[in-house]
């Protein structure tokens, strides 16, 4: 309700962590996830699995032409297969999948224009899933085919290539100084073009939506990253109000950013659930996944650096090519970290696009920094050995103390950190720096490096802590977490669960962490790593907020008690000075002196106990008795207390660069007589402020490793360059690492503490280590046989 209890913080200033006063019993531990059991028992229901009664089966028809019109979808062709309900075709509202600047629009509303192979136009229900398959096979769909003007080929269509609109990018194009003329006056050049392909981000679960209709209200159990935004795309596609649309994604099978919109499938559901009355559920398949959901843009990348005879960088050119569908605003930003990764003066990052009839581009994982630093790092293992420079040693040397666009400073910066303890686990100093150099049996070894960093993000959000008795629980009591945030297999349920507990003095069963409806509190979702730092910091401030009602109750200063499994306690001295600081400016306490106090005491005051501190008598200042916890939540009515917790983020993400960085490294065998490349071996050390649980922070990492080695040697989404259908849409023809492909991978985290990015100081790590991690396997393979290969991924053909 709007009268709930409320601390908010907007990250204006830096400010201290709870963490470092809370008896901190689980934050950090690499404990395991706490819905891992109900996940390999089955008990963790995925939007697939939700039964309701009545149900009927979806599945979509996709386009078989690449530019053209519908003229006419003949549901006749259909008569006589069994178990078939309806063909239902709204061409104004699932023709197209947009993306829109990234996650903003819902579906173009598009009338029958086809602008892509696989673009879905119908959508056939069936009893059962399989007559709804037989029936979208057959399905006759006559077409006007304009498939011979369609743009089918990236580099024929590269002359046609256009500027980017800036303001729906999530990058800008930018100049500093003389770039051209820096390049022409360096004492040494380097000034390579790089192609990376089109990538799918291939989450386990496929895209999928289960809706029915409660009167005018719709419900989705669906799979998606960001509910709040995605909840606003149904709005939109469907001119529906904010209490007429409901999501729901308790679990989600990854996501990578397929996830982070809306996909044709939701909006197909939704319509055809209100035709026939019956909720509808549609799953994609494998071939629908890759091919009417997203792709990440396949680019064309330039780098081009001068610098003086000893590395030192004075010029740094950028320019990408990426592609996306005619009118698509979302462009791939590949130099996001090339604003700010090395030193130079005369700067220059630029963007153009291709508009091309192929899957919609939007979104992967670390959209930019992972196809962007393949291009960047390359190019700086190149220009190392061009100088004949230790690849850590150049990196090392183009070192900024500032942000060399902005100057500004950075919140925290251990690139050179990770390099060092990466070399140092990894073994660096055994390289042998000349390329074709080591033969072990019928197999050459190189090594190779590269640097990482993703930038980090918080976005506003939302959740409510509520503390109830429970006479279940061990110590009478438990606390009841809710956010719309979604866990999309990366620990969401498991680090806020964490975070709870240890803010609350609670052991983590006593901690129901509810995510994954937007009929909570909104989160900013799963998306950009922002996840863990946006929602829970709402998590934190909500329980941060619970701890000092519960103090004012006891009358205890809310800056010395501690809560520790169940029990309630004064520790340490009360902080007069930030009482009197307060009260000084009792007439208005403004957010920001809010934030004030807390930076240089420690202590957060919720605005409420503020309000009420000129009643210092209230507070007993020399308590040493213990309250339990159950005792002080019985006491209030309903036997329960609910807070929420709201962060915004604020100036520091304008007065500090924030950033997570890291160093991979890789050691590869090519076999001499094949070319095939194999990872022989992998170690990354990331730094991203405090770690919530290490366990699932080293997931991260070994995923964005993972994805390294995809990158580097084997995923290529390949259009048909005579009709734009996708040559490789699934999982058997597009290759993504197996086990057999995986090796030994070394994580390390290094410490870090980051006050400006959030009350938890964490920063994202998810996607962290991808940035960079096919470039350290391509300079491992230089090293290992002496050929650059500067067309991605890097196949056996190349090295032959
Ligand atoms: Mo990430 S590509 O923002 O899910």
């Amino acid at each position: 309700t709007q009268s709930e209890p409320t601390k908010k913080m907007t990250m204006d200033e830096p400010v201290e962590s709870l963490f470092s006063k809370t008896a901190s019993k689980l934050v950090g531990k690499p404990i395991n996830r706490v819905d891992g059991s109900l996940k390999v028992s089955g008990q963790a229901h995925y939007s697939a699995e939700i039964h309701l009664d009545n149900k009927a089966y979806g599945v979509l028809v996709g386009a078989t032409i690449a530019k053209g019109q519908v003229e006419n979808i003949d549901s006749s062709s259909l008569d006589g297969i069994p178990n078939i309900i309806k063909v239902v075709t709204d061409p104004k509202h699932f023709l197209r999948n947009s993306q829109q600047g990234g996650l903003k629009k819902a579906p173009k509303q598009g009338a029958t224009e086809i602008f892509y192979h696989g673009q879905p136009i119908a959508v056939v229900i069936a009893e059962t899933f399989e007559a709804a398959t037989e029936g979208a096979k057959a399905l006759k769909v006559i077409y006007k085919d304009e498939t011979d003007q369609a743009a089918l080929n990236f580099t024929k269509e590269l002359s046609n290539a256009h500027a980017v609109d800036e303001k729906k990018g999530s990058d800008k194009n930018y100049v500093q100084g003389d770039p051209e003329q820096g390049l022409a006056d360096a004492e040494v050049t380097l000034d390579r073009f790089y192609h990376t392909p089109s990538q799918n981000s291939s989450a386990m679960e496929p895209h999928v939506t289960l809706a029915h209709w409660e009167e005018d209200k719709l419900i989705l159990y669906t799979a998606n990253q960001m509910l709040a935004s995605c909840k606003q795309q149904v709005m939109d596609a469907l001119n529906l109000n904010k209490d007429q649309v409901q999501l729901i994604a308790h679990y989600v099978g990854g996501g990578f950013g397929s996830k982070l919109g809306i996909a044709p499938e939701s909006i197909a559901a939704a319509i055809a659930s209100k035709e026939l009355g019956r909720p509808i559920l549609i799953t994609m398949t494998r071939p629908q996944v890759m091919e009417a959901t997203v792709r990440r843009s396949n680019t064309r990348q330039r780098i081009a650096i001068g610098c003086d005879k000893d590395g030192v960088i004075d010029t740094l050119i950028h320019d990408t090519v990426s592609s996306n569908l005619p009118g698509e605003a979302f462009f791939e930003p590949t130099a996001l970290s090339t604003h700010y990764l090395y030193r130079g003066k005369n700067r220059r990052v630029n963007y153009e696009m291709v508009d091309m009839n192929q899957v919609l581009s939007g979104s992967m994982r670390a959209p930019g920094e992972a196809v962007g630093m393949i291009a960047v790092e390359c190019a700086m293992d190149e220009l190392a050995s061009q100088l004949d420079i230790d690849p850590i040693e150049l990196r090392r040397r183009n070192e900024p103390e500032k942000d060399p666009s902005k100057d500004i400073p950075f919140s925290s910066r251990q690139l050179i950190a990770c390099m060092e303890q990466g070399a140092e686990q990894f073994g660096w100093s055994q390289r042998n720096a000349k390329p074709a150099s080591q033969l072990e049996g019928d197999w050459w070894i190189g090594t190779g490096m590269a640097a990482a960093a993703r930038g980090n993000q918080l976005q506003p959000s939302e959740a409510r802590a509520t503390l109830q008795i429970d006479k279940s629980k061990a110590l009478g009591v438990k606390a009841v977490i809710e956010t719309d945030m979604t866990d999309i297999g990366t620990g969401s349920y498991t680090v806020f669960s964490q975070v709870a507990a240890d803010l609350l003095g609670l052991p983590i069963d006593h901690i129901e962490m509810k995510l994954g409806d937007s009929a909570f509190p909104p989160a900013a979702g799963s998306g950009g790593s922002w996840g863990a730092a946006s929602a829970g910091s709402g998590v934190y401030l909500a329980c941060e907020q619970l701890r000092e009602m519960i103090a004012e109750k006891v009358g205890l200063y809310p800056d010395t008690i501690q809560l520790d499994n169940g029990q309630i306690k004064q520790v340490g001295k009360h902080d007069l000075t930030a009482i009197e600081a307060a009260k000084e400016s009792s007439q208005a306490f403004a957010d920001s002196t809010i934030d004030k106090i807390s930076e240089t005491t420690g202590v957060s005051f919720s605005e409420n106990v503020l309000e009420e501190q000129s009643e210092s008598e209230k507070y007993d200042f020399d308590n040493t008795e213990s309250y339990a916890l159950a005792d002080v939540v019985a006491g209030y009515d309903e036997q329960k207390i609910s807070a929420k917790g709201q962060i915004k983020p604020g100036k520091n993400g304008k007065k500090y660069r924030q950033s997570s960085f890291g160093a991979n490294f890789a050691e590869v065998a090519v076999h001499k007589v094949t070319g095939e490349i194999r990872v022989k071996r992998m170690t990354g050390a990331f730094a991203a402020g405090r770690i919530l649980n290490h366990k699932t922070a080293t997931s991260q990492c070994y995923g964005g490793m993972v994805f390294g080695i995809g990158s580097a040697l084997m995923e290529e989404v390949i259009h048909d360059k005579r009709d734009g259908r996708l040559c490789n849409h699934d999982l058997a023809e597009y290759h993504v690492p197996v086990n057999a492909d995986v090796p030994q991978l070394d994580v390390i985290l290094v410490e870090e503490d980051d006050p400006y990015t959030n009350p938890m100081h964490i920063k994202g790590i998810g996607e962290t280590a991808i940035a960079g991690a096919a470039a350290a396997i391509a300079n491992a393979v230089y090293n290992a046989v002496g050929v650059r290969v500067y067309d991605f991924p890097i196949t056996l053909d190349k090295l032959l």
